[in-house]
């Protein structure tokens, strides 16, 4: 194996148009952050450089949808994800953002060192343009019947019920997904990478290079991108929001996200290091490493690799081991359907207790196929293996040292073999020794080859063949003829319990830290660091080394804690797929006619939420202060289970202005926000003329 000076390695950036969720994590930044303390551990030079990914198309509509600027938008969501990172310790050393200033100079030199080489193609050519929306529609945003099949909710890329390959032309009836408009035609140029003239090269670089350490799922993948052929991408697109082309005849064009996205970890490198980065990614004996889900392989291990190459003088991936999904209680996770264990909001329920997801996520991690998540398989992972395996052992050994040797390590003293009692305590403490021998190698050999499921296997190996060397030699049975066999015993199993603190590190920090302090042993951690290298138990608890107090590592998941988490799933389901279809016969039935008299009586305009809260004792009400343009009033709204108070300021809402004031939970309400009720009863805001004023009338 090639000889590396030093290792880069990246997380997918994530979208800041959401909060992270168990996928997220379980995809990319826990095995990233278990690998990154390893390598730490084992003292290499290491960054670890990640941030959220603030462009593209989705972030614009998400803006949209919420009604501000896609900048307060991305400010909203980044905020959030960092801050859930940190919470749940992802060790980053640094956590950008695309929306940078020195991202945007990185990506433009980018382009222009290619632009200047002459690589790009330049083309005119006719796409579909949304006229309400003035937006070009990207494939994913048009949908229409398809010819293959005649499914009507075909994508302009792909009909998902037949599996056709489409491009937006190809659909009868098109409609773009933004405004429910027919799109029209409309010329436009773009810049396109010729990813075509890089197919030699890959096939060497990939198919032939790769096939042994690349994981299978990823190599196929690859594999097979590689051999339906290469086309051109564009690199550019027609929005506002974006990095802009830095060209003087592309005026309102900005760089495409999945261009600029990925020379986000060069640039929060660079943010990171502002002297020293280039190293990290220029120089050959660096190792780059990608961890990311399987959604992003082509574009980490082709598209990215052939513009590295391009731009040249970087390193390319050495290796990207890609996850594949995670499921929810048998279903696909989604945002959409609030079908997902968000991450904020499990550090808030389960608070002091983020080692148990780390354990879960790992030991169910989508490695090799997709895996499920599901919150008893939680509660019996943590209670029958954290609880009764890993904190039994440690509080055991802790509790039988306080119990004989008054919190004393004892002296090991040689045993000589003079009872049959002896004679099994040693073979024990051999066979123990030597399993456990056995696990920290594979587990540091399943580190280097990022298992980290079977890593964290072995490393519970070490408590359970501890509890096993426990119940074979049985200390506590010995007390009182054979005091030296206890303090041999036990001398061991501290011993043990000190490389369980140092091995468990890269998976469960904060139980690691218990037992460090339960052996008061930070003083000897320095000395532990050779555990990574000598690949063996630690032998470095000195005779007469005073412990620390016993104190329980885990604590029994109650079944209470998961049926309210099960509960929380349960509540959103009506949008289920299947949901949906059915409810179309749900539709509520047309009303009487009314003449266009009765319609004008209402005075109905646009208002802006100048503040908004929960109504005490309500679940449903939200009260809000809003600007009609002819005054600010209190308008009550029963929207509080789909909207929070916070995405509700600074937002357009259409309103009922002359309604007859009603008093709700004893305040009177001057009004009513329309809202439509979708069939399932969930409610969504009515979109307004996007710049239409507060006060404007609508009839
Ligand atoms: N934002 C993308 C996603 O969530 C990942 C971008 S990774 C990067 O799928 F390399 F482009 F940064
Ligand atoms: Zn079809």
């Amino acid at each position: 194996m090639k000889k590396f000076a030093r290792t880069t390695v990246t997380a997918a950036l994530p979208y800041a148009n959401g909060p992270l969720h168990i996928g997220h994590i379980a995809g990319a930044y826990l095995p990233a952050d278990t690998y990154v303390r390893y390598m730490r551990l084992k003292g290499e030079d290491v960054i670890f450089v990640c941030g959220s990914d603030e462009h593209g198309v989705a972030i614009t509509l998400g803006a949209k949808k919420e009604g501000v600027s896609p900048k307060i938008f991305v400010d909203k969501y980044h905020n959030l994800m960092k801050q859930a990172f940190q919470d749940f310790g992802i060790s980053f050393d640094i956590y950008s953002r695309t929306s940078n200033p020195v991202h945007y100079e990185t990506a433009q030199e980018f382009f222009r060192t290619i632009y200047d080489q002459g690589i790009f193609l330049e083309e005119v050519s006719d796409q579909y343009y949304d006229e309400q929306e003035k937006l070009f529609l990207a494939d994913r945003y048009i949908i229409g019947t398809c010819p293959n099949c005649g499914h009507t909710g075909a994508y302009g890329d792909q009909c998902e019920k037949c599996g056709t390959s489409l491009s937006p032309k190809q659909l009868i009836n098109p409609r773009s997904t933004v405004s429910g408009q027919t799109p029209v035609l409309k010329l436009t140029k773009h810049w396109y990478f010729p990813l075509d003239k890089y197919e030699g090269w890959l096939r060497e670089w990939v198919i032939e290079g790769h096939q042994d350490d690349w994981k299978v799922n990823v190599y196929g993948q690859c594999k097979s991108w590689i051999e339906q052929g290469l086309q051109p991408r564009s690199i550019t697109r027609d929005l506002e929001w974006g990095v802009p082309v830095p060209l003087s005849d592309a005026q309102g064009k900005v760089l495409y996200v999945w261009f600029d996205a990925p020379i986000g970890y060069i640039s929060a490198t660079k943010e990171l290091l502002p002297e020293g980065w280039e190293k990290y990614w220029k120089a050959p004996d660096t190792r780059l490493i990608h961890f990311i889900g399987k959604d992003n392989i082509v574009f980490h291990c082709i598209i990215f690799p052939a513009i590295l190459k391009a731009a040249g003088d970087y390193i390319l991936p050495d290796n990207v081991p890609a996850n594949e999904f995670l499921n929810l209680e048998g279903d696909k996770i989604s945002t959409s359907r609030n079908h997902a264990v968000w991450l904020h909001e499990y550090l808030h329920d389960f608070p002091g207790r983020r080692d148990e997801l780390r354990y879960m996520l790992t030991s169910i991690s989508p490695e090799t196929k997709d895996a499920d998540f599901t919150w008893k398989d939680y509660q019996q992972k943590v209670n029958s293996e954290l609880v009764a395996i890993l904190g039994n052992f440690v509080n055991r050994v802790m509790v039988l040292s306080w119990k004989y040797f008054e919190g004393k390590v004892p002296a090991a003293a040689s045993l000589d073999e003079t009872s049959e009692k002896r004679k099994s305590i040693h073979a024990a403490h051999g066979k123990a020794s030597e399993e456990i021998n056995t696990s920290i190698r594979e587990m540091i050999d399943a580190l280097e080859t990022f298992r980290f499921r079977e890593a964290q296997f072995q490393f519970m190996n070490l408590s359970r063949v501890g509890n096993k060397f426990l119940a074979d030699t049985e200390p506590w049975k010995q007390a009182k003829e054979d005091p030296e066999a206890v303090a041999f015993i036990l001398n061991f199993a501290l011993q043990v319990v000190m490389t369980i603190g140092e091995a468990g590190k890269p998976f469960l920090p904060d139980a690691c830290q218990a037992i460090q302090k339960q052996l008061n042993a930070a003083s000897l951690e320095q000395a532990s660091v050779g555990f990574w290298k000598d690949k063996s138990v630690l032998n470095l608890l000195p005779a007469g080394h005073a412990l620390g107090q016993p104190e329980l590592l885990y604590r029994n998941v109650e079944d209470e804690l998961i049926s309210k988490q099960m509960e929380k799933l349960k509540k959103p389901e009506q949008t289920s797929p299947a949901v949906v279809e059915e409810s179309q016969a749900t539709l509520k039935p047309l009303k009487p006619t009314v003449t266009i008299d009765d319609f004008a009586k209402l005075d109905i305009r646009i208002g802006k939420v100048l503040h908004a809260e929960r109504m005490e004792k309500s679940n449903k009400l939200l009260k809000l202060t809003v600007d009609t343009g002819i005054d600010q009033r209190i308008i009550l709204s029963g929207i509080a289970q789909h909207y929070t108070p916070e995405e509700m300021i600074g937002r357009e809402v259409t309103l009922i202005a002359n309604l007859a004031p009603r008093k709700m939970m004893g305040i009177e309400s001057q009004g009513m926000i329309l809202t439509a009720e979708e069939p399932d009863g969930k409610l969504k805001l009515l979109q307004t003329a996007s710049d239409a004023k507060a006060g404007s009338t609508i009839s």
